[in-house]
């Protein structure tokens, strides 16, 4: 209060004299004026610069090298101090444009050997190391690298920089151990090393660094355990050591750091018992999470009285069984994960009457809770915004939480009856998840009067009938990204005010009983990347697309076990732009907000992923996550006729393509061989002739290949992955002939076998085995980068031999 009031007067002060000064001669005078060497150390500087918007008005367009404007210290981003007017400080995150530049040792702004302050925040260094020179810059007091693009190891020159008070390279692709050079830096008042790939372990000597007030090592790969010698860092308020691989257990001596206000221990190794108590002298902590370790929480007698100020609390996976009753006193609590524990049972009255009163976020996911004493809401819980009950043993009919509610999730429970028309109070819900349970009855139409604020549905996996709400018909804006309603019971056609969910990116309602076309009035939603029909009543041919480019950003349609009819979709496969081998999107996968589903202090969060059931191979995959780059087409089990199109090579982004189970005739296209991408082609089960194409060798990537029960004849291809494929993918057509089959080309084809078609059907399980052994065989594939990834849950659907002969056309009534 008192600083900032003496800020306030002082800049009074100053302010009058600076417009005098300016209003009295339009140049500074002489001694305001750069130096000649560091107005070309910046000019060359900016010269070494890539604008990837040049046209953009950058703070660069005022760094001239003639008339006025060559004063660099009146440059934007540029401060000149001290008594000889040096360039003291460089400031060039407000500096639009978005440029670019590599840096190395011999870049001119380590010449500026003035510099007190540098920060390049934001600034894309181009995966430059950090240079040697820095060490030149002796003056510097606060380095801010943070976001810069950064890789390599920290220069040992860095333990010049003795005056540095903050150093931030947070944000970047840093490796390496931290060298002991760093706790020579003893000015430092803030180290931030968070989101890096830094190894080793948390040296002892950082223990040197008594004036530290922020020492921020999340997100990085430190082994080892905590060093005692932090508690030496008396002045430390802000500790992060979260996302880590320490282990041991949590120094006692920890609960010396009597000014911490954030303590983050997340997602690291730590084990043992940890004593609640040890925070009890830590009168300012407001953030403790503690969450994701392997230590079991003892919570002694005096633990609470310790905690009064905390507003956010992180217990997740701390081995609880009971609700810790110190949580009643906490009168400042607004975030609580009480998430993978053992709590189980009956939520205690007590809990919801005193703690839950105050919470705005609360996560009591992954327990084995039962039940709530009354309904949810007459505990009131005006602030609850966000509620996380998934993977619990609830029973009865849903809880319902307050009008105000933000986020509700409540999958994979036991709840039952219908819901009650109270939900449509939620005007802010912005994502409901209620899938995996046990719901019956209609859905409320007025869920569709809730599409101005929800963003993400999933009513998944329950026993919903009656019709689809008209989402998207009575509100201006639809704020839906995401709907899935797959696995119940519901009726009728799809609404044709979907249409007006222009932010769509996700629609699921495969395994309903939908009677309708081909929804192509769809295509005109531009967002559109993932569309599940599968299984319902879809019947009719689908035509051409109703407008140019029809879905544009498709990357996954399943159409399978539908009644479609007539050619297969060939206008379309051209307007399918995002299923071409362009646009990777490596690391991009689709995925809610990120921040409400954790702890969001900093980047603790998690995000609400997209996830998806895929009928594959015979093999029910579910994919947790679904990544921009994983593209499908599935028009399997319908009928469709006629030959397949040369227009499928538009295609040449696509890993999976399902045509089996049709009626397709004519040959299978060399012009398969663009589809370079791929790693699984079922085109078994229709009336197929001719050769298998020898160019079809060419798909390096392919891991599964079946054409079996078709009219196919001639040798079949060697090489490659073609070694690979076992008999079954060829059963079935009598004309085929070579490995692996037993015929051998050139002898008279053989009658079949009695019962082949059982005993296939018996093989799903090693098919499945196979599959899995031969994607393993190839790095990069998209199976393979999904596994390190994101988890695939592979099922083997029991049903699925029992009820799908393999040469009916019909599956479903
Ligand atoms: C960025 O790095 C690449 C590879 O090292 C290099 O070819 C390119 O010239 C660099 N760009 C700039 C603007 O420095
Ligand atoms: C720096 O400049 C010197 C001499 O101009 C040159 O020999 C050296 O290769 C340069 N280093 C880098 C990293 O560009
Ligand atoms: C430290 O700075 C001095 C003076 O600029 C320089 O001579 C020396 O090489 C620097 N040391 C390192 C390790 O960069
Ligand atoms: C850093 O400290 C170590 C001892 O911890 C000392 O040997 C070394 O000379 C110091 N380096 C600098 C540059 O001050
Ligand atoms: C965790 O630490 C224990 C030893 O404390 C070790 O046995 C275990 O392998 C570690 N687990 C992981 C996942 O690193
Ligand atoms: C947890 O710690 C125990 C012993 O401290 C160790 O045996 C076990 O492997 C650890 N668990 C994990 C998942 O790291
Ligand atoms: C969790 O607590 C139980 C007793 O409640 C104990 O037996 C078990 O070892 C604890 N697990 C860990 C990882 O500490
Ligand atoms: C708990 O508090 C009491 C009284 O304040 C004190 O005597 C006792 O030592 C404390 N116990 C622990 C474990 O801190
Ligand atoms: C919770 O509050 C209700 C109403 O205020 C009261 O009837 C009930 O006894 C309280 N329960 C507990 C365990 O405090
Ligand atoms: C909830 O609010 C109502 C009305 O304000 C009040 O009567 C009731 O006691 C409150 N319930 C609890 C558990 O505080
Ligand atoms: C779901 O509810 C139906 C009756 O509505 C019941 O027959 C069935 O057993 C329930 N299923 C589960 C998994 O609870
Ligand atoms: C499949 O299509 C053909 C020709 O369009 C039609 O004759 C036949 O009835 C259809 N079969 C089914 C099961 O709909």
């Amino acid at each position: 209060m008192g600083k900032g009031l003496y800020l306030f007067m002082s800049l009074q002060f100053i302010l009058p004299f600076k417009i005098l000064l300016a209003a009295q001669s339009p140049l500074p005078p002489p001694q305001l004026w750069c130096h000649d060497d560091e107005r070309s150390a910046l000019l060359e500087f900016k010269g070494s610069l890539v604008l990837r918007y040049p046209d953009f008005d950058t703070c660069f367009n005022s760094w001239r090298p003639e008339g006025e404007a060559r004063n660099c210290c009146s440059w934007e981003g540029v401060e000149c101090g001290g008594p000889h007017n040096h360039v003291i400080g460089l400031n060039l995150i407000q500096c639009g444009g978005d440029p670019y530049s590599s840096i190395n040792s011999n870049s001119s702004i380590f010449r500026l050997v003035h510099l007190q302050k540098l920060n390049l925040n934001s600034f894309d260094l181009n995966y430059s190391s950090i240079p040697t020179s820095l060490g030149n810059l002796q003056s510097l007091r606060e380095l801010t690298l943070s976001r810069c693009n950064l890789q390599g190891m920290i220069p040992p020159s860095i333990s010049n920089l003795t005056k540095l008070v903050t150093l931030d390279l947070t944000f970047n692709s840093l490796r390496g151990p931290i060298l002991p050079f760093i706790s020579n830096l003893t000015h430092l008042v803030t180290l931030e090393l968070a989101y890096n790939q830094f190894t080793g372990e948390i040296l002892p000597s950082l223990g040197n660094l008594i004036r530290l007030t922020g020492l921020d090592l999340r997100l990085n790969q430190f082994t080892g355990e905590i060093p005692t010698q932090i508690a030496s860092l008396t002045h430390l308020q802000r500790l992060g050591l979260s996302f880590n691989k320490l282990h041991g257990t949590i120094p006692a001596s920890l609960s010396e750091l009597q000014s911490l206000t954030y303590l983050f221990l997340r997602s690291n190794n730590l084990s043992g018992t940890v004593q609640l108590d040890m925070f009890s002298e830590m009168e300012h902590l407001e953030q403790l999470i503690l969450s994701f370790n392997n230590f079991s929480l003892a919570i002694g007698p005096n633990g609470s009285d310790s905690l009064k100020n905390v507003q956010i609390l992180g217990l997740a996976q701390c081995n609880l069984s009971e609700f810790p009753e110190f949580l009643e006193k906490l009168d400042n609590l607004f975030q609580l994960d009480l998430s993978y524990n053992n709590l189980s049972g009956q939520i205690p009255e007590w809990f919801l009457n005193t703690t839950l009163q105050t919470l705005a976020y609360l996560n009591l996911s992954r327990n084995s809770l039962t039940s709530f004493p009354r309904d949810l809401f007459y505990y009131n819980a005006t602030y609850l915004q966000s509620l996380d009950l998934r993977f619990n043993k609830l029973q009865g009919s849903l809880p319902i939480p307050p009008k105000q509610i933000g986020y509700y999730l409540v999958s994979d429970n036991m709840l039952s009856g219908e819901l009650s028309p109270l939900l449509c109070d939620w005007k802010y819900v912005s994502l409901l998840d209620l899938s995996k349970n046990n719901f019956t009855g209609e859905l409320p139409q007025c869920l569709s009067s809730l599409s101005e604020n929800l963003v993400m549905l999933t009513l998944h996996s329950n026993n919903f009938h009656g019709r689809i709400p008209l989402f998207g018909s009575n509100t201006s804006t639809c704020a839906l990204e995401m709907i899935d309603l797959s696995n119940n019971q519901l009726q009728g056609p799809l609404p044709r005010s979907l249409s007006n969910c222009s932010e769509l990116t996700f629609l699921n309602v495969g395994s309903n009983r939908i009677h309708d076309t081909f929804p192509s009035w769809l295509g005109s939603l531009s967002g559109l990347r993932v569309l599940i029909l599968q299984s319902n009543k879809f019947h009719g041919g689908i035509e051409k697309p109703k407008r140019d480019p029809g879905f544009p950003k498709l990357q996954i349609i399943d159409l399978s076990y539908n009644n479609f009819q007539l050619s297969l979709p060939s206008l379309y496969f051209q307007s399918w732009r995002h299923m071409g081998v362009s646009s990777p999107e490596r690391n991009y996968y689709l995925s809610g907000y990120n921040g409400p589903f954790g702890i969001f202090q900093g980047f603790e969060y998690s995000s609400y992923d997209f996830s998806m059931t895929i009928i594959n191979k015979g093999v029910e995959m579910e994919y947790e996550k679904i990544f921009g780059y994983f593209k499908v087409v599935d028009l399997s089990s319908n009928n469709f006729t006629g030959e397949i199109p040369d227009s499928i090579a538009s295609l040449d982004g696509l890993h999976l393509l399902n045509l089996s189970n049709n009626m397709l005739i004519g040959s299978v296209s060399p012009s398969m061989a663009a589809l370079m991408q791929l790693e699984s082609l079922d085109l078994s089960q229709n009336e197929l002739l001719g050769d298998i194409p020898l160019q079809l060798t060419q798909l390096t990537f392919l891991a599964f290949f079946n054409v079996s029960y078709n009219n196919l004849s001639g040798p079949i291809p060697r090489g490659k992955q073609f070694d690979s494929f076992q008999s079954n993918s060829y059963l079935g057509n009598e004309g085929l002939c070579g490995d692996p089959l037993s015929r051998k080309c050139g002898s008279p084809p053989q009658p079949p076998p009695p019962n082949s078609a059982e005993n296939d059907e018996g093989s799903d399980a090693t098919f499945e085995i196979e599959w899995k052994a031969v994607a393993a065989g190839y790095a990069g594939s998209f199976i393979v980068a999904a596994a390190v990834g994101h988890k695939i849950i592979t099922k083997q659907p029991g049903w699925f031999a029992q009820t799908f002969g393999l040469r009916q056309h019909r599956r479903r009534t």
